[in-house]
């Protein structure tokens, strides 16, 4: 069977393409058949004078996303999408699609995401799915050719990863479990067998928030590192977000025009990324008539007003111990912060990143734990890291759909992700 990828190969030839029907037209004498193969695009053009009456009629009986072998002669023509058609000579109906949902009209986006399952084919959703893959390609490689070792960290687990209001929790045997929300403290444990470690899988938040950049079952991939600091994982990030920018314009120009993405502002994200510490950044909101008082975390609001006019993304970094997670260091020239960092991403896209420097004292770390109320059997294990060699170590987390809908300049994250988990959405 020839795929339509390899049609190059096959111009003057005689050959069958099978793929689903994206769209038929036809005007008394000449019909066009747009198929999908899953490779590519292909138009079929069958001249009604030049073929038997049998073949005419099952084109004319063809409907949308009933899948066809089409056989025919491979042209070159420019103009055609993907370059190629086919002169067709015969049509051959392998399974029917009576009444397919997704019509080419507008349809509102509950209706889509009820038949996501069917949606995933059609132009701008595989363009973003495509994109997603490629992301997701380019994070492997960037940390594969930098001596970072993958470990695979559980999904269910007995330690709270980030926070206790955001839980999933399932029934273990007759014990109360929970769904990762981060694979963080379980990489941090890998660091000194493999001193460069990440993790890349679903994370799980029950966030009861209907925004656009909040799924409840998201992709997060995240690296840590064992002797860098704050300020070298700021580096590590600029570094990682820059090279999949870059490989998303080498290898997605397409699915980028699909997606009708102004490339100009990605073209532009190289490092060094500019830095502002929390502190800076409410004394600007503040100026700005913002009322945000020191000590609370930013919101969405607060991130879009530090990124007016900004065409880099911005790390945002040593935020407020009471803001932030129990694990990071206390920042030693300012107590009442801790050394982490958010990158926002320009474009109102928001927090792609959240990091930090990890507390390596023992009991700095066992006195967090207190102060959050984590029961402290469940982190043992976690405090063994800081009573065998501690040391200094540092990561961060990348949200692979936000990371995505920026660069595909979508508004809505659900979009990035195969089958999206929402707060009202399970299905399909
Ligand atoms: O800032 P967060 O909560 O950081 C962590 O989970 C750390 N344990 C990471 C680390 O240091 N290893 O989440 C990291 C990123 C966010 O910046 C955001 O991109 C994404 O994960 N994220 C979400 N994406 C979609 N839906 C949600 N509900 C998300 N919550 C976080
Ligand atoms: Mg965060």
């Amino acid at each position: 069977m020839v795929e339509i990828r390899e049609l190059g190969e096959h111009v003057g030839e005689n050959v069958t393409i099978t793929g689903w029907v994206e769209a038929t037209r036809g005007h008394g004498k000449v019909a066009f058949t747009v198929v999908r193969d899953g490779t590519g695009v292909l138009q079929g053009v069958l001249v009604k004078s030049q073929v038997d009456e049998s073949v005419w009629e099952a084109q004319q009986g063809l409907t949308q996303e009933s899948l066809v072998a089409l056989t025919g002669e491979v042209k070159e023509d420019a103009r055609a999408p993907g370059g190629y058609e086919l002169g067709v000579t015969d049509v051959s109906l392998v399974s029917p699609a009576p009444e397919y949902p997704i019509q080419p009209k507008e349809h509102g986006v509950e209706f889509l995401l009820d038949n996501r399952h069917l949606w995933l084919r059609s132009s701008l959703q595989r363009a973003g799915l495509r994109l997603r893959a490629e992301v997701e390609q380019a994070i492997h490689d960037f940390l594969y050719r930098r001596d970072f070792v993958r470990v695979d960290t559980p999904i269910l687990t007995g330690s709270i990863g980030e926070h206790a209001g955001t839980l999933f929790q399932p029934d273990y045997f007759g014990d109360p479990a929970y769904m990762a929300q981060t694979g963080q403290l379980y990489v941090e444990a890998a660091c000194p067998a493999f001193r460069r470690v990440y993790c890349f899988g679903p994370t799980f938040r029950a966030e009861k928030s209907k925004t656009r950049r909040h799924l409840t079952e998201f992709w997060m991939v995240e690296p840590e590192v064992a002797f860098a600091d704050s300020n070298d994982n700021m580096k590590l990030q600029e570094e990682f977000v820059s090279y999949i920018v870059e490989r998303a314009l080498e290898n997605c120009a397409e699915e980028l025009k699909v997606l009708e993405r102004d490339t100009s502002g990605l073209e532009l994200i190289k490092p060094p990324f500019p830095r502002m510490s929390y502190t800076e950044a409410v004394a600007l909101l503040q100026a700005k008539g913002e009322d945000i008082v020191w000590g609370k975390d930013l919101g969405a609001a607060d991130e879009a007003v530090l990124m007016e006019g900004r065409e880099l993304p911005l790390f945002v970094h040593d935020y407020p111990k009471e803001a932030k997670a129990f694990y990071m260091k206390e920042n030693p020239d300012d107590p009442r912060t801790v050394l982490c960092d958010d990158m926002l991403a320009p474009e109102g896209y928001g927090e792609i990143i959240g990091g930090s420097q990890r507390e390596d004292d023992l009991e700095r770390l066992r006195t967090r734990i207190q102060e959050e109320n984590l029961p402290e059997e469940a982190y043992a294990w976690y405090l063994d890291l800081r009573k065998y060699g501690t040391f200094p170590h540092s990561g961060f987390g990348l949200g692979v759909e936000r990371t995505v809908a920026w660069i595909a300049g979508r508004h809505h994250i659900r979009e990035m992700i195969p089958f999206p988990r929402l707060m009202n959405r399970l299905y399909p």
